[in-house]
């Protein structure tokens, strides 16, 4: 059985997704969640890139011990130094470095000859391998390279140190059985590769992702890339969960086995989501909504008299809780502290107090608190930045009438402490309540995009409300939950001003890939 490394992007090229901004506690709780679930290698983030991203590295190599921590930089030693800064503390030192090798790239892009393509490569490479123990190196939009330039650069790299070679197809423009192809084209050619990991890396913009990634295991690759829920630049990398699983349920065929401990998948996959605001299409395999759900009268008929007529994949393999109702206004610290460490939270005698005084005001409103709830309480305290001064939500009132014009009050405090309250008309409840925030926050505030969802079911179920919204000019994402929609939908754009105040200036900082 082939062992196949699985390497987490989800922090580095799943934060890339548009208009997901996660804070370096949001990273971290990230990060932990990575870890538990068996990931050999994460890369935490892009350390050059901006000072957010720098501390969100080094926080996490410093407290991640059971996955390898990583982090990405180009090939230039400014970069390598900030990667080095960040992870030198780390259990395992591990660089990735990247240059683009297709003409298109080098042409345009890096306005560079092959050779010199080459020799900067090399160069960081060496440079790279003087303090890092595990270099990779990303040949960046690899499949639309030339192959012997591929084989050439590859050999020198290999030369220079380099230890994993990654082989992305950046644009997601290959086909499984021609990605897999460069892959045993590379082993066939280039005459030190059996020095080195393959790694593969790919993108979905023609929804191949994951039978890419697969075919490069066939053809050698024993590191696969990728990030949970599938999140990424345009239409994402490889859902993780995708290969981990469809690897398990056919190993029959693939002959090959990943460490991920498969029963945290779900939960994985739903503080990802919850964290950065993508919300998981229902019928995404493996983790959405529908994956297990069985409408057809015929199938249901099938499942209940064998599940395996209509059923590959059982829900407790990907840990699939059925949200069982165990806690409610009688339970006590003790009994919500153990539901706290069985959802995997590991928190302080002071969080947990935090968590329980919620907990409490929760059960004032609602009869029973789900497992879901209680997750959506840990994550946000969990998550909470207490030393960045915010826009807080105290009050919100409304006007309604089906024939009336909507009028919201609100009240916050800001974040130099004064007290605010402004009120404004909408044509819907929702709009009343933004046009309100927009006064209060004295900036132009827009709103791009408004999603809610109920958390668990039932009547007196909590509110999810993610918004993206633009203030100030920089966008950002932001949510909100309570037991009214309207009072979530408050909080969530709320929450996006705060993020963008933080974004604006982490922005201005960024450097782009
Ligand atoms: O898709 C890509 O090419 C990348 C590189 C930075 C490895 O993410
Ligand atoms: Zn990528």
């Amino acid at each position: 059985m082939r062992k196949i490394d699985i390497f987490d992007t989800t922090l580095r090229d799943g934060e890339q997704s548009a208009g997901v901004n996660l804070n370096a506690l949001e990273k971290l709780e990230i990060a932990k969640q990575l870890e538990r679930l068996g990931v050999d290698i994460m890369e935490a983030g892009f350390p050059a890139s901006s000072k957010g991203d720098f501390q969100a590295v080094k926080t996490i190599a410093e407290t991640v011990k059971d996955s390898s921590v990583t982090g990405l930089a180009r090939a230039n030693k400014k970069d390598i130094d900030a990667a080095w800064d960040a992870l030198k503390n780390s259990a395992e030192p591990r660089l990735h470095v990247f240059l683009a090798t297709s003409p298109i790239h080098m042409t345009y892009k890096l306005k560079k000859t092959p050779d010199e393509v080459l020799e900067s490569a090399v160069e960081a490479v060496k440079y790279a391998k003087q303090k890092f123990s595990i270099v990779q190196w990303s040949a960046e939009d690899a499949t639309r390279s030339d192959k012997w330039f591929l084989v050439k650069i590859i050999t020198e790299v290999i030369k220079a140190g380099a230890s994993v070679i990654n082989i992305p197809d950046t644009v997601g423009y290959r086909s499984p059985e021609e990605y897999g192809g460069i892959f045993a084209f590379l082993r066939e050619n280039v005459p030190n590769i059996d020095k080195v990991k393959l790694s593969a890396h790919c993108h979905d913009d023609l929804g191949m992702a994951a039978a890419n990634s697969l075919a490069a295991i066939e053809h050698g690759a024993t590191q696969v890339e990728g990030a949970i829920n599938g999140i990424g630049e345009r239409a994402g990398n490889t859902a993780l969960e995708e290969v981990a699983v469809a690897l398990h349920i056919r190993n029959d065929h693939y002959q090959a086995q990943t460490r991920l401990k498969l029963n945290e998948i779900k939960k994985t996959s739903q503080l990802i989501s919850k964290l950065t605001g993508m919300v998981v299409p229902g019928n995404k395999a493996v983790v959405g909504e529908n994956a297990f759900a069985h409408e057809s009268g015929i199938h249901q008929d099938g499942v209940l008299k064998e599940a395996s007529t209509y059923e590959i994949i059982t829900p407790e393999l990907i840990g699939l809780s059925s949200n069982r109702l165990v806690l409610g206004k009688h339970s006590g610290r003790h009994a919500v502290k153990n539901k706290i460490e069985d959802l995997g939270f590991n928190l302080s005698e002071d969080k947990i107090n935090e968590v329980f005084e919620a907990f409490k005001a929760l059960t004032d409103k609602k009869k029973e608190v789900t497992d879901d709830d209680l997750f959506d309480i840990l994550t946000e305290k969990q998550t909470e930045t207490k030393d960045v001064e915010k826009y807080e939500l105290k009050s919100v009132q409304l006007q309604y009438g089906t024939n009336n014009i909507q009028t919201a009050t609100v009240a916050v405090t800001a974040p130099d402490g004064s007290y605010k309250e402004e009120a404004a008309t909408g044509a819907g409840s929702v709009e009343a309540i933004y046009n309100t925030i927009e006064r209060i926050v004295e900036q132009p505030l827009e709103l791009v995009d408004y999603q809610i969802k109920s958390i668990g079911g039932g009547r007196d179920a909590l509110a999810e409300v993610y918004v993206k919204a633009v203030y100030n000019g920089v966008e950002s994402g932001g949510r909100g939950s309570a037991q009214d929609v309207l009072e979530a939908s408050a909080k969530a754009y709320l929450n996006a001003v705060n993020r963008a105040v933080v974004n604006g200036s982490r922005t201005k900082q960024k450097v782009n890939l």
